[in-house]
């Protein structure tokens, strides 16, 4: 039995949005269906329904991903493979468009986990990846009011940064996560970001790290959202693939994960869990998490906020 379940991040959106990007997530796992239908592969489905988000502008991945201090866009992305603890991730890369299918060629091309900077611009010249500007006209002209009132404050640390986020939680909203069990039982996991809004250059996020971002064993595959500095000193996913290791289902591994994150730095956070069975489950402790999931057998998907 195969199972699909996206993410579009947590936080709040804005009432306007919200059905567009109710439509978003669900047009990605829509994306998916027929490959898992016709037998394809979890990390197939994965990397097709991770491109969809990472083509919607309303998204933080990809095509209107969150400009960095700077006014630059660097992006980061992985996917894993639950089977073989397969692992690949790019982070900080620039112009291209489409981060997630990087971060495989990495894992399937190359000995290693994670490519960063310059280096993982140049292994996306040597796939012939072409060039794309990833920058919209929407997210330069967030990025030009939310840093003037930033530098109107006390600017240049991340304490002010967090407040700054408490008090526009649309900061970190829509990094994009699939997570894939195929009817080979096979598990797949993808994330992708332009990680925060005036993120310092060179700040890599928990996208691309094994077990903050990111994650996937033969008992099942998460993927996390909210501020990645918290995701990456609680492993969040690791824990949760540990949960389901030890026999909780999808659901309780989600819910197990996010209470342990909420019950130690209590940071915003989000999580979408696939287990090897078919399970699915989601937790998040905002007021809102746009993700969508599909079951075989289901009529439709379930898309919600
Ligand atoms: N969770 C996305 C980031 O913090 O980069």
């Amino acid at each position: 039995m195969y199972s699909i379940i996206v993410h579009g991040g947590v936080g709040v959106v804005p009432g306007d949005k919200q059905e567009a990007v109710i439509a978003g997530v669900r047009e990605a796992v829509l994306s998916a269906i027929p490959i898992l239908e016709g037998g394809g592969s979890s990390l197939d489905a994965v990397e097709a329904a991770i491109m969809v988000l990472e083509d919607n502008p309303l998204f933080n991945a990809g095509t209107g991903s969150v400009l960095t201090f700077d006014g630059d866009v660097e992006m980061d992305a992985a996917m894993a493979q639950g089977s073989s603890l397969g692992f690949g991730a790019v982070a900080g890369i620039k112009n291209i468009q489409h981060p997630i299918s990087l971060a495989r060629m990495v894992m399937e091309k190359t000995d290693h986990v994670l490519l960063q900077g310059s280096g993982a611009q140049e292994f996306a010249r040597m796939m012939d990846v072409p060039s794309h500007n990833p920058i919209t006209e929407e997210r330069r002209a967030q990025w030009q009011t939310y840093r003037e009132n930033f530098l109107r404050g006390d600017a240049g640390d991340w304490p002010k940064l967090k407040a700054l986020m408490k008090e526009h939680p649309e900061f970190m909203h829509g990094t994009v996560g699939a997570v894939v069990v195929d009817d080979q039982g096979e598990v797949a996991a993808g994330t992708s970001t332009g990680g925060v809004f005036l993120k310092l250059l060179g700040r890599v996020g928990d996208t691309p790290l094994p077990g903050a971002g990111t994650y996937a064993t033969k008992f099942g595959g998460a993927s996390s959202t909210g501020l990645g500095e918290s995701m990456m000193r609680t492993l969040i996913t690791k824990t949760a693939c540990d949960f389901m290791r030890m026999g909780l289902d999808a659901q309780g591994a989600a819910s197990g994960a996010v209470n342990m994150l909420s019950n130690t730095l209590g940071t915003e956070a989000g999580i979408i869990v696939v287990d090897c069975h078919g399970g699915v489950g989601f937790a998040q402790n905002t007021a809102q998490m746009a993700h969508a999931y599909f079951k075989q057998g289901m009529a439709q998907p379930i898309a919600e906020l």
